[in-house]
C-alpha cells in the first residue's frame, strides 16, 4: 500500500504517520509525507521514523499544481489522506487569506491531480466545526446543515463540499471525515489544551475566552488516527463520517483538570475578551462510523490528558523550539489588549 499523506508534519498527520509505520513489516505501507512546513509543520514530530525505509518526506505546497501532479504521477498512491490545512480558528480571524488559499485552493489542486491520475481512495480530513454551534440537547449527524462561523470553518465546509462534488460528478472515491477537538502530544501550543499546559508549567496566565463555558467534545489524537484507518479500510466512497470522542466538557472544566494535575493554582486563570463569532457548543453523533466500521474511541479523557501533560513536561525543548520565533508575535497579536 502506498499512502500520500499531506500535512504529515503537523499534529494529527504526524501521529497518523507514526501509527502507520509502527505496523509489522508485512503490513507496513510506504508513506510519502508532503508538507509545506508552515509554522505548524515540524519534522521533529517525525524524528522517530525519519530513517525508516518506508518513509519519505517532500517539502511543498498542496496548492502547487505542477509539483502535486508530478508527485502523484511518480508515486501512484493507493490512498491520499489530506491533513494539510491552516488549522487554527484564531489565526483565521486575525488573517483570513491563508485558510482560503490552503484549505480551499490547496484541496482543489489536490483533488484535480487525484482525478487526473485516478487515485483509488481520497480521504479528506475535516472538522465538526462545519456544523457550527449546536443547540442543547442536539447532536450533529452527517446530514446536519452546515453553519460554519469562522473563516477557518467556512473554508473547511467549502473544501468538504468540493471534495464530495468530485464523487457526485466524477465518481472519484472521496470520503470526508469530520472530527471533534483533538488533543495529545505534539500539538502546537496555540490550541487550548497545549497552551494551557505550557503556560501553567511556566506559571504564566491562562487566557479564558469569555465565560469559559463553551463546550467542546475531546478526542485523543490516536483515536482519531484509528478512525481514519477504519475509514480507509472500510469506509464507503462518497460518504461523510463524523468522529467524536464522546466526551463533551466546558473549557473551564478542562483547564481545572490541567491545573489540578500540575498542582498549580486556579488564580492562573484569567478571563479575556471572547473570540468573535465564538461557537458555544459542539456536539457530534459518531453512530455512523461506529456502525459501519466498528471503530470506537478507546482513550478515556482523564487518561489521555495525563499522558499529554506528562509528554509536555518531558519535552521542554520541543516546547521551547516551537515557541521561539513566529510564536511570540502571534501570541502578542492574539492576546494583547484582550
Ligand atoms: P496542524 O496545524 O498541526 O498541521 C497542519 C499541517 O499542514 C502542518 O504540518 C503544515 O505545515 C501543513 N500545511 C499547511 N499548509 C500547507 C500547504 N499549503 N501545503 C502542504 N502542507 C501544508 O493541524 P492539525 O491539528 O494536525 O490538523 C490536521 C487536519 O485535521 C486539518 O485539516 C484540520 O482541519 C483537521 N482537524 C483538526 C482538528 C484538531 O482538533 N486539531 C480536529 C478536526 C479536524
Ligand atoms: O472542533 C474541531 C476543531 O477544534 C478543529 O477543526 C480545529 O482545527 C481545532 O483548532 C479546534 O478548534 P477550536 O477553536 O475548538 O480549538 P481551540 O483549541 O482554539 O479552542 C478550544 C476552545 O477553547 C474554544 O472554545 C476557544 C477556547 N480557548 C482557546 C484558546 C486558544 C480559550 O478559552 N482560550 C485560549 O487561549
Amino acid at each position: 500500500m502506498r499512502l500520500l499523506v499531506t500535512g504529515g508534519a503537523g499534529f494529527i498527520g504526524s501521529a497518523f504517520i507514526r501509527m502507520e509505520l509502527s505496523r509489522k513489516n508485512g503490513a507496513k505501507p510506504e508513506i510519502l509525507n508532503f508538507d509545506k512546513l508552515t509554522y505548524a509543520g515540524n519534522l521533529e514530530n517525525l524524528a522517530s521514523v525519519a530513517e525508516d525505509s518506508c518513509y519519505r518526506f517532500v517539502h511543498g505546497d498542496i496548492g502547487d499544481a505542477q509539483l502535486v501532479i508530478d508527485l502523484i504521477e511518480e508515486t501512484r498512491p493507493d490512498v491520499i489522506v489530506n491533513f494539510a490545512a491552516e488549522s487554527h480558528v484564531d489565526r483565521s480571524i486575525l488573517s483570513p487569506s491563508p485558510v482560503f488559499e490552503t484549505n480551499l485552493g490547496g484541496t482543489f489542486t489536490l483533488l484535480e491531480a487525484a482525478r487526473r491520475h485516478k487515485t483509488p481512495r481520497f480521504v479528506h480530513v475535516s472538522t465538526d466545526e462545519v456544523y457550527g454551534s449546536i443547540a442543547t440537547p442536539y447532536e450533529a449527524n452527517e446530514d446536519f446543515p452546515l453553519r460554519p462561523s469562522s473563516p477557518y470553518s467556512a473554508s473547511k465546509a467549502g473544501s468538504d463540499l468540493l471534495a464530495l462534488s468530485y464523487f457526485t460528478t466524477y465518481k472519484m472515491p472521496v470520503m470526508v471525515t469530520r472530527a471533534s477537538n483533538n488533543y495529545g502530544p505534539y500539538q502546537f501550543p496555540e490550541k487550548l489544551i497545549p497552551l494551557m499546559i505550557s503556560n501553567a508549567i511556566e506559571d504564566k496566565p491562562l487566557p479564558i475566552y469569555g465565560d469559559g463555558m463553551q463546550i467542546r467534545d475531546w478526542l485523543y489524537v490516536d483515536d482519531h488516527c484509528r478512525a481514519i484507518q477504519a475509514v480507509i479500510q472500510r469506509g464507503r466512497a462518497g460518504e461523510i463520517y463524523n468522529i467524536g470522542g464522546n466526551r463533551a466538557l466546558p473549557n473551564r472544566e478542562v483547564v481545572h483538570k490541567i491545573l489540578a494535575a500540575l498542582g498549580k493554582p486556579e488564580s492562573l486563570m484569567h478571563r479575556v475578551t471572547d473570540r468573535p463569532g465564538h461557537d458555544r457548543r459542539y456536539a457530534l453523533s459518531s453512530d455512523k462510523i461506529m456502525r459501519e466500521t466498528g471503530w470506537r474511541p478507546q482513550v478515556e479523557f482523564e487518561r489521555g490528558l495525563l499522558t499529554t501533560i506528562e509528554w509536555y513536561r518531558a519535552n521542554p525543548s520541543w516546547i521551547a523550539h516551537v515557541k521561539s520565533g513566529e510564536y511570540q508575535s502571534y501570541y502578542e497579536r492574539n492576546y494583547a489588549g484582550r
